[in-house]
């Protein structure tokens, strides 16, 4: 993917363009990581329930995933449903449940055409048999696909993750003086993928909510105040260019932000 694949989507002579025109093909960030956010918030502002909010951030999600393939970024993220977010009132939980299957059913052609690879990272045996299926049946249809992953981390929680991995690596029997750090990557959700080198939250929220603990411990944070449904290919350019003037440490001096360490 390149210029010519962005711009082949975006409107000429629009700000995306303009912006598009900026990005460092060769400074990509490898992952790119989501906390999509304001849902609720987006619907309040406009006396609607918050479902409407969640209905209207599907529309952000196509946009983001087209986008992100189009750019060129290798793993795509996004934070749907924590383990926490069952605190939230059936009728929300069951309607989000709701919008992703329609969702699959809606996108699934697209993924395919768009060489895309999902993935559901988290604790998908939780959720209903139905959803369950429609999950597998996206994973396993995309499952040779060669472009973007998309990972959607549902039912997902960063802690819950370090202790399966911890649980899974003891029923392997790796011995202590087998574990490193390398080792117990591989026991996670997340095992052969790069690590996020962007994190992107939406609705200007400063907190990690149990995202991708591990994962993100070198990662290039990236907080908007635009509210998740208004999110759109213009914002994650921006992130991007924003991540591309980083300077990437990883403790040590100066050194070019680059991805593909
Ligand atoms: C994010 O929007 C969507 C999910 C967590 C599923 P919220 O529903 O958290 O929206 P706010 O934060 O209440 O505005
Ligand atoms: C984070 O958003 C979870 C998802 C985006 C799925 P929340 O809205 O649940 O997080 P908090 O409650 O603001 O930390
Ligand atoms: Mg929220």
């Amino acid at each position: 993917m390149s210029l010519q694949d962005l711009l082949a989507v975006l409107p000429a002579g629009s700000p995306e363009e303009a912006l598009a025109r900026q990005v460092n093909f060769d400074r990509l960030p490898e992952h790119v990581a989501v906390i999509m956010d304001g849902n609720g918030r987006w619907a309040a502002q406009r006396h609607l329930p918050r479902v409407e909010g969640h209905r209207a951030g599907i529309e952000s999600v196509r946009d983001v995933v087209e986008g992100s393939a189009r750019v060129g970024i290798k793993v795509l993220t996004l934070y749907a449903f924590s383990v926490e977010n069952w605190k939230r009132p059936a009728m929300e939980v069951s309607t989000l449940m709701a919008l992703l299957k329609r969702y699959l059913r809606l996108e699934l052609n697209t993924l395919l055409r768009n060489n895309i690879r999902f993935r559901v990272i988290g604790r998908p045996e939780d959720l209903a048999p139905d959803i369950q299926r429609e999950l597998a049946d996206a994973e396993e249809k995309t499952a040779a696909n060669t472009g973007m992953l998309f990972n959607i981390a549902l039912n997902y929680g960063g802690r819950a993750e370090i202790v399966e991995a911890a649980k899974r690596l003891l029923a392997a029997g790796v011995r202590p003086d087998e574990l490193d750090e390398q080792r117990f990557s591989g026991f996670l959700y997340t095992a052969g993928q790069p690590d996020p080198d962007l994190l992107i939250r939406t609705s200007g929220e400063m907190r990690v909510s149990n995202f991708l603990l591990w994962q993100i411990a070198y990662a290039e944070i990236w907080v908007t105040e635009t509210l998740w449904p208004d999110f759109r290919k213009r914002h994650l350019l921006e992130a991007i260019l924003a991540y591309q003037k980083r300077e990437r440490r990883y403790g040590g001096i100066k050194q070019p932000a680059v991805a593909g360490r």
